[in-house]
């Protein structure tokens, strides 16, 4: 048995110490706000926090959840900062397809709970790896200003390339 909490509930599961905790937290634990999209720590897709800090989970075996708190979408809407970003990417209109979205909440709540006015460059840096296959990443800039409460850069769209309807 492997004991941790999710979004504050203590769990234990009895796996295979080596299966990826987007698994257990998907098919164990009925948790399917976490999404699958590369298996390979490359899209960000599958982003929880573990003790705070964002992690990988279709790359992090439950073996290393062991004794922590893990913490996914589901639990954004009763986080502060996390219902922030929450309104903010409706307020922008953020999602298209929404596939990649729930990881890309996950990234920008953890880089605002560790920074509460990041820069432009801050906001890319952190967020480059959670990948938009829609092309949104303007928009997730313009919502990660709007939820710090920070003016959001005007003009500043050469990064990327979308169209906005
Ligand atoms: S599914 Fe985990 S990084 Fe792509
Ligand atoms: S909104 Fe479609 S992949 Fe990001």
């Amino acid at each position: 048995m492997i004991s941790f909490t999710v979004n504050g509930q203590p769990q234990s599961v009895d796996v295979a110490a080596d299966t990826p905790i987007l698994w257990v937290l998907r098919d164990a634990l009925h948790l399917t706000g976490t999404r699958f999209g590369c298996g390979m720590a490359l899209c960000g897709a599958c982003t929880v926090h573990m003790d705070g800090n964002p992690i990988r989970s279709c790359s992090t075996p439950v073996s290393m959840a062991e004794g922590k708190a893990i913490t996914t979408i589901e639990a954004m809407q009763d986080d502060a900062i996390g219902q922030r970003v929450q309104q903010a990417w409706m307020d922008e209109a953020v999602a298209q397809c929404g596939y990649c979205q729930s990881g890309q909440i996950m990234s920008a709540v953890a880089l605002l709970k560790s920074n509460p006015n990041p820069s432009d460059a801050e906001i890319d840096s952190m967020m480059s790896g959670n990948i938009c296959r829609c092309g949104t990443y303007n928009r997730i800039r313009d919502a990660i200003h709007r939820a710090a409460e920070t003016p959001v850069a005007q003009g500043d769209d050469s990064l990327f390339t979308e169209v906005r309807v």
